[in-house]
């Protein structure tokens, strides 16, 4: 065979090889020409007919093509295994868009990331920022800051869940989420306008009190802010928040040791039937406390009472979530019930508003 007709060989078996369309077409070729009948093998076999030297041309010559070939048929062999792979991949993959079937594995929003969600899009639209703050405080943070000192009486009006000192400082799980007002006074500079969002925790538990529950904290510091802008701020954020335009608010005077004066907040709503409703009825529910920081408190964060003053509220958002949404048991928040979060939760895919369900 002349070497024009061996790269002739060579040539159509690569050929053959880079168009074996499946494992199957490929192994084929390699029988063809390199099995125990095949095409090379079979010139192999002639070899030893000839003489030394055209012997020692033709074999190297041979040679040459089944390396090329074997090349060729392991280069073609990976490019099918990766091949067959991927289609393989395709048909086992999982299409994770089709939507839950009977509705039961679909998921829903806990009424209290709902009602978080809604009292922070109303307070960002009026130009607040949410301020965060670890559950478990330093005892400074989360009384003697607050103008609460030891052995104060006031102590007692939260029950307190003690953590192990760390150092010298006493720890506890955060009985309320007013010292998120004590980090951040300590932290920035006024003008200051935060809520504060969060658990907080009390040795509690009853029908309408839970260990662990959750509250926002609402601060504004600035040089001339009043009590009139607490009670503007409160009106517009109880309004918007319950979708009822003409919500009264009334400030019950009360004492907190962290503001002075201090007040509770009432709504109005009507009792009549055993049922309650919110509005202009003439009777009241009280929904949180609020005040004007105290200056001791100030002073505390180093701020100066002569420069500047402010409003901190604080409520509860399990406390509105059961008065927006007509949820009877505080508990049952948090018992992971799925019955209970099916009929009390949000589709996900709905965008969080301040009107809904109102
Ligand atoms: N921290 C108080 C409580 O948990 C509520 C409050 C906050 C009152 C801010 C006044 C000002 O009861």
């Amino acid at each position: 065979m002349s070497n024009d007709e061996m790269k002739k060989l060579q040539g159509d078996l690569i050929k053959a090889i880079e168009g074996a369309e499946g494992s199957a077409a490929l192994e084929a070729v390699r029988v063809e020409a390199l099995g125990k009948k095949g095409k090379l093998t079979e010139m192999m076999k002639t070899l030893g007919s000839l003489d030394p030297d055209a012997r020692k041309a033709m074999g190297a010559a041979l040679n040459e093509v089944k390396v090329a070939v074997t090349a060729a048929l392991e280069a073609k062999g990976k490019i099918l295994a990766a091949a067959a792979q991927t289609a393989r991949l395709e048909k086992e993959r999982i299409d994770i868009t089709l939507p839950a079937r009977g509705g039961e594995s679909e998921g829903r929003i806990h009424p209290i990331t709902q009602t978080y969600e809604e009292i922070v899009t109303i307070f960002a639209a009026m130009g607040f920022s949410v301020a965060k703050g670890p559950d478990i405080e330093t005892d400074w943070n989360n009384f003697t800051a607050l103008n609460i000192p030891p052995e104060h009486p006031a102590r007692q009006m939260q029950d307190t869940f003690y953590m192990p000192a760390v150092g010298e400082m006493p720890t506890v799980l955060r009985t309320h989420t007013s010292p998120v007002q004590i980090r951040t006074m300590m932290g920035q500079k006024p003008p200051i306008r935060i809520i504060a969002p969060g658990r907080t925790y009390r040795c509690d538990s009853d029908m309408t009190h839970t260990p662990m529950f959750s509250q926002f904290e609402g601060l504004v510091i600035d040089e001339k802010t009043h009590m009139g802008h607490l009670k503007g701020c409160l009106l517009d954020f109880l309004r918007a928040f319950f979708g009822i335009d003409d919500l009264p608010l009334r400030f019950r005077p009360s004492y907190f040791p962290f503001t002075e004066p201090s007040a509770e907040i009432d709504i109005g709503c009507s009792r009549k039937g055993g049922e309650l409703k919110l509005g202009n009825y003439g009777d009241w529910l009280e929904i949180g406390g609020c005040g004007m920081v105290n200056a001791n408190v100030l002073r505390n964060c180093g701020l100066d009472p002569d420069q500047v003053q402010g409003f901190a509220f604080g409520t509860g958002i399990e406390r509105l979530a059961m008065l927006k949404y007509g949820i009877p048991d505080l508990r049952t928040f948090f018992e992971a019930d799925m019955r209970w979060l099916k009929h009390y939760g949000f589709v996900p895919l709905d965008i969080p508003n301040p009107a809904m369900g109102a």
